[in-house]
């Protein structure tokens, strides 16, 4: 031995589910505990609506009426993202992809940079309760920590854990209509994609219906097994 430091190569995660599993949540965990980068592809849409570019307004409508934005305009925030410096030690691809189209545009972005994906997680739950996850959700205006009305408030009612900040907010698609119809495209269009990674054996399934905190551990291990 000389010495020298191998780096490992990075380990980047998908994150599959519907809305409500939970991928934000547990992206975020996991972007502290190990390192990585969240890329969530519902912020950056939802960033380019708040900024007015010409993306964000061809996305607004769409994701008020809770369809999917084309894949042109999601592919093209996605690479522009990716190429960023602090993406170079490993993804957690929240949301992203949910189409067949976006995956395969994955796999060629990611084989441009010599990388792989390392585990594509499906968050498996029931439907039903995700209506009541999703009508229960606010999150930190200062700093996006997320909470829920009955599963995980403040430790100090309003404030928030992460930054003390006091003001929260709820999204526009957070109702019960526009939930029924991202359930709708999650499974015409999102579900297929458990098969598509399992065809490249790199998919897992985790329970995600028990609490958060042990839904984090199962992805912990699941991390941890990919960087051993
Ligand atoms: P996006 O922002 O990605 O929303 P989503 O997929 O609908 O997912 P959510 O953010 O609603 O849920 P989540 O799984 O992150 O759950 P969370 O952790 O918050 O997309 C929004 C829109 O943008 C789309 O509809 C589409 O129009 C567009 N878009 C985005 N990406 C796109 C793409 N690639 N292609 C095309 N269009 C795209 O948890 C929910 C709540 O439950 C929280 O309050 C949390 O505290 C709680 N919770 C979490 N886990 C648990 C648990 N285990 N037990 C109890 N409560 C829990």
């Amino acid at each position: 031995m000389d010495g020298t430091q191998i780096k490992p190569t990075a380990v980047n995660l998908v994150l599959l589910g519907p809305p409500g599993a939970g991928k934000g949540t547990q992206a975020r965990k996991l972007e502290e505990a190990f390192d990585l980068k969240q890329l969530s592809t519902g912020d950056l849409l939802r960033a380019a609506v708040a900024a007015g570019t010409e993306a964000g307004l061809a996305a607004k409508a769409v994701m008020e009426r809770g369809d999917l934005v084309s894949d042109d305009i999601v592919i093209a925030i996605l690479r522009d993202r990716l190429s960023d410096d602090d993406c170079a030690g490993g993804v957690i691809f929240d949301g992203f992809p949910r189409t067949t189209v976006q995956a395969g545009a994955l796999d060629e972005l990611m084989s441009e940079t010599g990388q792989t994906i390392t585990a594509a997680i499906s968050l498996e739950v029931d439907d039903a309760a995700m209506i009541e996850r999703i009508s229960g959700r606010y999150t930190c205006s200062a700093c996006g920590e997320g909470y829920h009305d009955s599963f995980k408030t403040p430790a100090k009612e309003g404030v928030c854990d992460n930054c003390g900040g006091s003001d929260f907010k709820r999204r526009a698609d957070d109702n019960a209509e526009t939930v029924a119809q991202r359930l709708k495209a999650y499974h015409a269009d999102t579900a297929p994609l458990i098969a598509y990674y399992a065809d490249q054996q790199v998919l897992q399934g985790v329970d995600a219906m028990q609490p958060i905190d042990a839904v984090e551990n199962d992805l912990k291990a699941i991390v941890q097994t990919a960087l051993a």
